[in-house]
């Protein structure tokens, strides 16, 4: 190193100090020892040994714990939905699908909020069941069909998904297609829904003045409190109302609605699953910490990290538990637990070690009492699967090959769960 290079990087770590030091721990002996909490305990030590008690008591105290301890409380303030149609292609797809646009408008109190949902539908009789996902880049990233509106808003600059100034360019369009293998979807007999996520909340650090949460200031009131969402908690919440108008289109199935999410939109589509009932199959793909994984291993990514980088996805409570995992009420085997009965689908990728495969696998396994609990075959697999060895009962599970990021090997699985619980 010359004495240049060496005086910068010195400054570096002057000017920078301890966050570029940090260095996240991926070797498992290094793993502290830890206990979770256990999901069949109430807080008052009573052990909860029947549905009911888990139904009735438990499963409203972990809720609880998950929106005053990590995501933050979603408003409960009445909100109406009015879905607007703005586009139909009866012949997209080379007449293969049907594809239509709808600007789902949802007032409150304080205003109005535009999410606009791009939905591909089969060309079959009868309501289908529907994937419903949140997306990074915009609706028009997913296929490169021209009819889809280019979106307008607000995104993270990113040259590869062509991004320029943080709007999109015609270069954007199917940059994301990769990870939504449509055609696959429609093939098998589901239509498939999805929505920026920046519709609902952008994602950075704006001290929440746009999006969502201003919708539900009170008088006077800024930014949410500290036990009161974030933007985790506002894209759950646009899913939530993404719901709401499947239960008016009767294209839809909606007794049959999967949720799908990746990686910070995995994190999203576990709370979802979590809070809203409506959603009979939750997908988490490659979600990590704030997701599938236990916050306890602190492997890979840490809740100190997490939301040190990202203040803005959890609640401000959630900063109680950086570097002190040991403290919190909840690890997110229980996020899991929530969803039960209904069928959990969480995926691990090999070289996606940021995001803890293992940590992701232990907490599927730890939600396992729960989902036997309520009569159901829970996950069927004691130890953490091989590699593109899939297993599936209520909750499913794989680890495949390659990095960080959704593949038809991941879709394949999804169709096949859904499939099994759905019957179709
Ligand atoms: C970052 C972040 C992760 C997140 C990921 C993503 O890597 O640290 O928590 O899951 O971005 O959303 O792609």
């Amino acid at each position: 190193m010359n004495t240049l290079m060496a005086a910068v990087s010195l400054m570096m770590l002057v000017c920078v100090g301890p966050a570029m030091a940090w260095e996240a721990n991926y070797d498992e002996s290094e793993v502290p020892e830890y206990t979770l909490p256990d999901p069949l305990v109430l807080l008052n030590g009573d052990p909860v040994t029947d549905a009911a008690t888990w139904i009735n008591e438990r499963r409203p105290e972990i809720l609880r714990l998950f929106e005053e301890h990590v995501y933050g409380k979603t408003p409960t303030a009445a909100v109406t939905m009015r879905p607007e149609v703005t586009s139909v292609d009866e012949n997209a797809l080379d007449g293969k699908a049907i594809r239509k646009e709808v600007a789902l408008i949802v007032s409150a109190e304080n205003g109005e909020l535009q999410i606009d949902l791009l939905l591909y539908l089969p060309k079959v009789e009868g309501a289908v069941p529907v994937f419903l996902g949140l997306n990074f880049y915009g609706n028009h990233t997913i296929h490169p069909e021209p009819g889809i509106t280019l979106s307008t808003r607000w995104m993270r600059d990113n040259k590869d998904m062509g991004v320029v100034n943080h709007r999109a360019t015609e270069a954007s369009r199917g940059a994301a297609a990769h990870r939504w293998p449509v055609e696959m979807i429609l093939e098998r007999g589901y239509g498939l829904a999805v929505i920026y996520c920046g519709d609902i909340d952008p994602d950075y650090d704006d001290g929440f003045q746009n999006g969502a949460h201003p919708l539900f200031y009170a008088e006077g009131q800024e930014k949410p409190g500290p036990g009161e969402w974030g933007t985790i908690g506002a894209w759950a919440w646009g899913l939530s109302r993404a719901m709401d108008y499947f239960e008016t289109e009767p294209a839809i199935d909606h007794a049959h609605v999967a949720v799908m999410g990746h990686s910070r939109l995995g994190k999203t589509s576990l709370w979802a699953g979590a809070q809203d009932e409506r959603f009979a199959l939750v997908i988490s793909n490659n979600s990590g910490c704030g997701g599938a994984a236990l916050s306890r291993r602190a492997f890979g990514e840490t809740v100190a990290r997490i939301n040190r980088v990202f203040p803005h996805w959890f609640c401000d409570n959630f900063n109680a538990y950086n570097d002190n995992e040991s403290e919190l009420p909840v690890d997110q085997h229980q996020l899991i637990a929530l969803i039960a009965p209904r069928p959990v689908y969480v995926a691990s990728a090999e070289d996606d070690r940021w995001a803890d495969p293992r940590g992701e696998f232990l907490a599927a396994r730890h939600a396992d009492p729960v989902y036997r609990l309520l009569g159901t075959e829970g996950l069927p697999a004691e130890q953490m699967p091989e590699v593109n060895q899939a297993v599936a009962g209520a909750i499913g599970y794989h680890i495949r090959t390659g990095k960080h990021d959704v593949t038809d090997y991941d879709w394949q699985q999804y169709l096949d769960f859904a499939k099994k619980h759905f019957g179709k």
